[in-house]
């Protein structure tokens, strides 16, 4: 890979990999859900454990931040009784006097990058509601105040869940969630043991630390948000991906349906467009992590890290089953070709939709990228046009979309959608503003 600005791509996967496995040493029989947070660090996401007492959470939790350095971590214990004060900083008396409530946000949460919330369910709902709103907006707002916060990554902790309005959104909020079940296996607790003998129930610090400007420049180039570098994601593999989450989605509705008991407080199972959207990051985390600049099928089969509670197991046999039915679907005779041709056609159309007046002339003439050589290629050989004109901009269009036989019902759907947008190029819809 390449090394731009001091920013050595190989030294850096290799301290990111060395960290997981040094917190895979301190804590035993935990490397899904370790994988699991250092995927929500790399996307800036936050993270919520469940289990019962006594399961290492808290340790899980301390051990990782500490593999960090040049951030703070904020960490509380939750409590009914609590206010947001806790959260947010104490309330600053001068502005009380003139009747503002703001709060002194110095070394509280919203100054942190990092921030470890125990026992979240047990704050109160006014509270949980002020915490949404930063953990969402990355800011605190709370009535008149509003400060940006530099807050990163919350990993929470639960032992139970607690259903209400707002906990809901909460659950919500946590893209990455797990539960974990200790092991009773002699060897397991053997080695829990023997790791107590040695560092009594603490954290420890490693040799070597990753500095936190490391963590945030990884974060910018695996949301994209990286001037100079970046991992690539082919078209086909977004197709890909929202293949596998969408199967997933309604083979997990279909369970839900069929066994209604195993979950009862389980309405229906919901994958937000956030969610979905959210799930390119976590193909480029994947990627980061395997070395790689660019997301392959590899990565689509790493998405239950996303999409399942880790530590289920039958939910994530069920995402593999999702991604191998899909994968062997697409992968059957040129799919993924098909697939490629026709979403960079998408892109053409998109172009077309914002820049209308392209449509004026002869569509085949506009200089770029390949899609234009396929089209004037496609348009030669089938309608005997080299130079279409004007008039034939639309036949051209529609020609060619239907010159795709799906190889899939997923292909089948994108055609038609296509076939809706050239339609709409060619009717526009009167604004009703307009
Ligand atoms: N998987 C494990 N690996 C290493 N140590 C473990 C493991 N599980 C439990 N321990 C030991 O148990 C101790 C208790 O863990 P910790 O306090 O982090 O649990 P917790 O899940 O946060 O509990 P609570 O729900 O009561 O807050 C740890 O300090 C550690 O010594
Ligand atoms: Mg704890």
């Amino acid at each position: 890979m390449n090394t731009q600005n001091s920013f050595h791509f190989d030294d850096v996967i290799a301290q990111f990999r060395d960290a997981i496995e040094f917190v895979n040493r301190r804590i035993i029989n935990r490397t899904e859900v370790i994988d699991q947070i250092f995927c929500a660090l790399l996307t800036r996401e936050h993270a919520l454990i469940q289990s019962r007492t006594g399961a290492a959470k808290s340790l899980l939790a301390q051990q990782i931040f500490a593999m960090f350095e040049g951030a703070r971590t904020f960490q509380v214990q939750a409590s009914k009784e609590q206010q947001p004060d806790t959260y947010f900083g104490g309330l600053d008396i001068e502005e009380l006097k003139q009747g503002r409530i703001i709060h002194n946000t110095k070394n509280s949460l919203v100054e942190s990058e990092f921030g470890f919330i125990d026992e979240i369910f047990d704050a109160n709902d006014y509270t949980l509601r002020a915490l949404l709103t930063t953990l969402n907006e990355r800011a605190l707002i709370l009535g008149v105040q509003v400060v940006p916060s530099r807050l990163h990554s919350v990993i929470a902790a639960t032992n139970y869940l607690r259903v209400s309005e707002v906990t809901e959104a909460i659950l919500d909020r946590f893209v990455f969630k797990s539960l974990f079940i200790p092991s009773k296996t002699a060897y397991v607790q053997y080695k829990i043991a023997r790791r107590y003998l040695e560092h009594g129930g603490k954290h420890i610090q490693p040799a070597r630390k990753i500095a936190y400007a490391t963590l945030e420049r990884v974060t910018r180039i695996v949301t994209g948000e990286d001037a100079e570098l970046t991992i690539r994601v082919p078209l086909q593999m977004i197709f890909l991906a929202n293949s596998v989450v969408r199967h997933f989605e309604s083979q997990r509705n279909r369970l839900l349906k069929e066994r209604p008991h195993d979950h009862p407080q389980l309405k229906d199972f919901y994958i937000s467009p956030r969610t979905y959207a959210k799930s390119i990051d976590m193909l480029r985390a994947s990627a980061f992590l395997h070395g790689r600049d660019e997301v392959t099928a590899d990565d689509v089969a790493k998405l239950w890290y996303m999409h399942t509670t880790v530590g289920l197991h039958d939910q994530r046999e069920l995402f593999q089953k999702s991604h191998d039915t899909i994968l062997h679907q697409l992968g059957a005779a040129r799919a993924f070709e098909q697939i490629q041709r026709m979403l960079e056609f998408q892109d053409f159309l998109d172009e077309l939709h914002e820049s209308p007046e392209l449509l004026e002339t002869p569509i085949t003439g506009i200089e770029g990228s390949g899609i234009r050589r396929t089209l004037k290629d496609w348009a030669k050989e089938t309608l005997g046009i080299a130079d279409a004109s004007v008039e034939h901009n639309r036949r051209l269009l529609e020609g060619y979309v239907r010159s795709f036989e799906p190889l899939t019902e997923e292909i089948q759907e994108l055609r038609l959608r296509q076939e809706k947008d050239i339609h709409e190029l060619f009717h526009p819809a009167v604004h009703i503003w307009a």
